[in-house]
């Protein structure tokens, strides 16, 4: 018996290199079924194991691996060669017709909002602004009363705020919070401008519960209005073209003393008077101000040495009237139609 095992594994082994060669996958797995299957011829043959006498099972064990290992080998190469002859064969039958038009991927480009925000971050950087950012889940502390809004205070009302309440934390109303932030953490001498988004429980054609604004200012020595004035003159004829005009108007926040609005020459009819502009002729754009000693104190700045400017503005109503968008809304449906345009 013993004898008979090792014949018949010689005897395969000699016959593995001339078996038929499978054609197809479904001869493929025949072979294998009838070779290396459960029931197949070499798990039958080394169900005789056993039954070899002790010295020549090392040859039996050997050769029994030899003969597995050889049909394994036999069949992977069946495989591969199947499989490319497959392929081969779909690529002589395929036609392509190289006259179709392509499809095309569709190219994306940046949100308007992003490309108004980029330039107007650009023309403060060319002035020697720093950027800086703060976080949307702001703290009481930074967005009110860092910013001199004592407790209680009704100017809190007028910005529609939303409270994460569990942690006693709120979502910024403005970008004015990152002023204090930034000079906590660098103290004077100092130009920011502070882009990002900003959040008010508000919303209609013109207001939206999330937005975004642009903050920036200045703290130095000697520091005036006519700086403010002619700073943001400069930026706004590079946004809108050098004819357009400026004005300031005087007007309450609670973080400059004193605090103005500004308004520039409509852009739509040049200050003539239009829709746009209600026929006055201006467009309100941002608040600004100098930066009130409150605010200063509060971040150990001595305001009787520094003074400065403060500016904020939305980047949405900038964009609205730089394209004519007389719905906010568009600029947050994603509608390609309306994307497409810019
Ligand atoms: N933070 C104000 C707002 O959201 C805008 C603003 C007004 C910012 C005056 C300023 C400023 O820096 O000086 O309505």
């Amino acid at each position: 018996m013993a004898a008979n095992l090792i014949d018949s594994l010689l005897e395969l082994k000699v016959q593995v290199p001339s078996l038929p060669e499978p054609a197809d996958e479904k001869e493929l797995d025949a072979l294998r079924v009838k070779y290396l299957g459960k029931k197949g011829i070499v798990s039958l043959l080394s169900q005789g194991m056993p039954s070899v006498p002790k010295e020549q099972k090392p040859e039996a064990g050997k050769l029994l691996q030899e003969v597995r290992t050889g049909i394994e080998q036999m069949l992977e190469r069946a495989r591969v060669k199947i499989r490319r002859e497959k392929i081969q064969r779909e690529i002589e039958q395929e036609f392509f017709d190289i006259s179709l038009p392509g499809a095309n991927p569709g190219f994306g480009a940046r949100h308007p909002i992003s490309a108004v925000m980029e330039e107007i971050v650009d023309i403060f950087t060319g002035m020697g602004f720093q950027v800086e950012e703060g976080p949307e889940a702001e703290s009481d502390y930074y967005n009110f009363e860092g910013l001199n809004f004592p407790p209680e205070h009704p100017a809190r009302d007028m910005q529609d705020t939303f409270h994460l309440t569990e942690i006693e934390m709120l979502l910024r109303t403005h970008t004015s919070p990152v002023q204090v932030r930034a000079m906590e953490k660098y103290g004077p001498p100092l130009s920011v401008i502070a882009p990002g988004k900003v959040y008010r429980c508000d919303a209609d054609i013109t207001h939206s519960p999330m937005f975004h604004q642009i903050e920036g200012f200045t703290i130095d020595k000697k520091v005036t209005m006519g700086d403010l004035k002619g700073t943001l003159q400069t930026f706004i004829r590079r946004l809108y073209g050098a004819d357009t005009k400026i004005r300031l108007r005087p007007s309450f926040f609670p973080f400059v003393e004193p605090g103005a609005e500004m308004d520039v020459s409509c852009v739509i009819c040049g200050g003539k008077g239009c829709r746009v502009c209600k026929h006055t002729g201006w467009l309100e754009i941002l608040g600004a101000g100098m930066i009130h000693p409150n605010v200063m104190k509060s971040s150990n700045i001595d305001p009787e040495v520094w003074s400065g400017f403060a500016f904020g503005m939305g980047i949405e109503r900038v964009a609205m009237l730089k394209y004519g968008v007389d719905d906010i809304r568009l600029f947050f449906e994603n509608d390609m139609r309306f994307l497409r345009q810019f």
